[in-house]
């Protein structure tokens, strides 16, 4: 069984404006985030081990556990080293409850921005590593270094795909799913050269159709992406659908409220 970290809602907030979906006057409706993340969190638990961390009352992106780190062998994660003054307050946090639970934790020297799990993902023999936007390049050769395993760097172009789990994830080994207008040519053909590739359309990118958690068979997808949900039903996966609308004006869905502890 999969186990997973995630962070409930209690201080989630909207305080800053840090990506292009942050909007002061955009403000979530907090009741209903508490309803989404619950319903999220019900799923997940059907699938996999989830750990709970408590969230802090000054750090209201806490819950995005994906930008908590990487896991980078069993027992040791690399902590993140958030890009912006606002998230920073959540380093101490995310090392204490790693710690706390075994894990060894290393850091990223000081100047290198590295925003874990929403920035570098697990793909069978290699990985997938978003940079430009939050993750800077440097990180994916330390990052490299520590997981023993070839690292893909994929520019991000765009500030509404600032995330490299805001545009792609995979689905197997093999096969990702990905917005080709959130990266460059050359990271196009990186991706469609090393994998088996379904394209996502940029309305249900909008909508967040890549930010989806895949535990097994299952895919637990944001809400209204038809097209993309017809193609993975018709590979023979089950994908769930769930509201996400009051996490997206933060910039973030339902990987995001996620962070892998185990491969
Ligand atoms: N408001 C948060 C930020 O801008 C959202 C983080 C979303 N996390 C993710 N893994 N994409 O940092």
């Amino acid at each position: 069984m999969s186990r997973v970290l995630m962070c409930p809602p209690d201080h989630y907030a909207l305080r800053y404006e840090i990506n292009a979906w942050m909007h002061l006057d955009n403000q979530p409706d907090l009741s209903l985030a508490a309803v989404q993340w619950q319903t999220l969190f019900s799923h997940v638990q059907k699938l996999a081990q989830v750990e709970l961390l408590s969230p802090a009352p000054e750090c209201p992106d806490m819950v995005f556990t994906a930008n908590a780190g990487l896991l980078v062998s069993e027992r040791a994660v690399l902590l993140s080293r958030f890009r912006h003054p606002e998230r920073q307050p959540e380093e101490p946090h995310f090392r204490r409850w790693f710690e706390e639970h075994g894990f060894t934790v290393y850091l990223m020297p000081p100047d290198c921005a590295f925003e874990g799990e929403g920035d570098i993902l697990y793909a069978g023999e290699r990985y997938l590593a978003g940079y430009r936007r939050r993750t800077e390049i440097c990180a994916h050769r330390i990052a490299s270094e520590y997981l023993g395993h070839e690292v893909l760097s994929l520019e991000l172009v765009s500030d509404r795909w600032y995330h490299l789990d805001t545009a792609l994830f995979v689905l197997d080994g093999r096969t990702v799913v990905y917005y080709p207008g959130a990266f460059d040519t050359y990271a196009n053909r990186v991706i469609d050269e090393h994998f088996d590739a379904l394209h996502v359309v940029e309305e249900e990118a909008l909508r967040f159709a890549c930010n989806s958690v895949v535990i097994g068979n299952t895919v637990l997808m944001p809400e209204g992406c038809p097209l993309i949900t017809n193609l993975l039903e018709r590979r023979g996966y089950e994908v769930v659908s769930i509201p996400m609308s009051e996490f997206i004006k933060s910039g973030g869905a339902c990987k995001c409220l996620v962070m892998f502890l185990e491969r």
